[in-house]
C-alpha cells in the first residue's frame, strides 16, 4: 500500500512514518523545510496547488494521511493569512487530489476546535473554536466533510513522543529536560487535556488505514488531566523532583491566543471500535520511559 503523508517532519508524521515503514507499506514523507527520519522523502508544499497536484501525480497514493499544519497556536492568531492559507486552502488542495486519485484521506485535527467549557468531549459535539488556530483545522474539517465521501477525521490532543521534530521540542521533553537540569516551571492547575503519545497515535492511525474507518474519532490518551497533574505525573515516572513543578492559574499568563480550559477528548468510540486502544497517561508515559531509555536513561 502507498501511503503519503503530509507533515512527515512532523512529531507525529514522523512517528506514523516510522511505524508504518516496519510494516510492509511504500512510505512517502512529505515535507517542507525539515527532512524527515523515516519513509521516501518528498517535498511538498500544500499551499502550491501545482506541486500538490505534481506530487499526488508521482506518488499516487492509495492513502494520504494529512497532518501538516501551522500548528503554532500564538503564531496562528497573529499571522492569520499564512494561516488560513496552510490549514484551511492547503487541506482544500490535498483533498482535492485525494478525490481526484482517489485517495482514501485521514485528516489530523486537533481538540481546539473546542471552546473547552465542558471537557471529555464526544465527536458528535458541537465544534466552537476560541482560536484562530482552532477556526482553520475546524475549517480543514469542513473541507474534508464537504468534498469527500469516504474519509476519516481523527483528533488528537496535546502529542508528545522521544525525538525533537521539525525543528522543535515538545511539552514532555521540554519539562523533562528542565526538570532534570533543576529549573523551576510554573504550569498551570486549571487546563485540563487528553496527551497523546506520538507511538499510541501512529499504531491507531495506522489501523484506521489498514480498515479504512470513516467518520470522526477522538484519538487521544484515554486520561484527562490537568497540565499540573500531567507534570507531576511526568516527573514520577522519570524519577525528577517534583517540588520544582509550580503551580499557577491561566490567568497569570499572557498568551497571544485564547486557549480551551478544558478540551479533553472522550475516548470511548475508539475504545469500542478499536483493537488498538488509546493509552492513559502511566502507560504512555512508561513507553516514552522505554523509547528514550536507550539514548538518555
Ligand atoms: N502537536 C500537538 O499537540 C497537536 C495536538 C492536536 C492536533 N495536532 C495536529 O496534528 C497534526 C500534526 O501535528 P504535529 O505536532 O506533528 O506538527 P508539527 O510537529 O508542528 O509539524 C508540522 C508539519 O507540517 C509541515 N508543514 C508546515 N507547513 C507546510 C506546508 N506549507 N506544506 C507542507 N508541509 C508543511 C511541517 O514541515 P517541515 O517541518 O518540513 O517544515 C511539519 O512536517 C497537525 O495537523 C496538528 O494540527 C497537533
Amino acid at each position: 500500500m502507498r501511503v503519503l503523508i503530509t507533515g512527515g517532519s512532523g512529531l507525529f508524521g514522523s512517528k506514523l512514518a516510522e511505524v508504518l515503514a516496519e510494516s510492509d507499506y511504500h512510505v512517502y514523507s512529505g515535507y517542507l523545510e525539515h527532512v524527515p527520519t523515516h519513509g521516501e522523502k518528498i517535498r511538498i508544499d500544500i499551499t502550491d496547488e501545482g506541486n500538490v497536484e505534481r506530487v499526488f501525480n508521482r506518488v499516487r497514493p492509495d492513502v494520504v494521511v494529512h497532518a501538516a499544519a501551522f500548528t503554532n497556536v500564538d503564531k496562528c492568531e497573529l499571522e492569520r493569512e499564512i494561516a488560513y492559507k496552510v490549514n484551511v486552502i492547503g487541506t482544500r488542495y490535498v483533498v482535492n487530489n485525494a478525490r481526484k486519485y482517489s485517495s482514501f484521506l485521514v485528516y489530523v485535527s486537533t481538540d481546539y476546535v473546542f471552546d473547552g467549557s465542558k471537557g471529555l468531549y464526544r465527536e458528535k459535539d458541537e465544534p466552537n473554536p476560541v482560536n484562530y488556530y482552532g477556526y482553520t483545522k475546524l475549517m480543514g474539517e469542513y473541507e474534508v466533510i464537504n468534498n469527500l465521501s469516504e474519509y476519516c477525521i481523527v483528533r488528537p490532543s496535546v502529542i508528545y513522543g522521544s525525538t525533537p521534530a521539525s525543528g522543535k521540542t515538545n511539552f514532555v521533553l521540554w519539562v523533562i529536560d528542565k526538570l532534570s537540569g533543576g529549573e523551576r516551571i510554573k504550569i498551570v492547575v486549571d487546563q485540563w487535556i487528553s496527551p497523546t503519545l506520538n507511538t499510541n497515535l501512529s499504531v491507531m492511525v495506522k489501523e484506521v488505514i489498514e480498515r479504512k474507518l470513516s467518520g470522526i474519532f477522538h484519538l487521544s490518551g484515554a486520561t484527562r488531566i490537568s497540565r499540573f497533574d500531567f507534570v507531576k505525573a511526568i516527573a514520577k515516572v522519570f524519577d525528577l523532583e517534583v517540588e520544582l513543578v509550580i503551580p499557577i492559574s491561566m490567568d497569570q499568563l499572557s498568551w497571544v491566543a485564547k486557549r480551551p480550559r478544558d478540551s479533553s477528548l472522550d475516548v470511548s468510540k475508539a475504545m469500542k471500535v478499536l483493537r488498538n486502544k488509546p493509552l492513559d497517561v502511566e502507560a504512555s508515559l512508561n513507553i516514552l520511559k522505554g523509547e528514550l531509555s536507550p539514548i538518555n536513561y
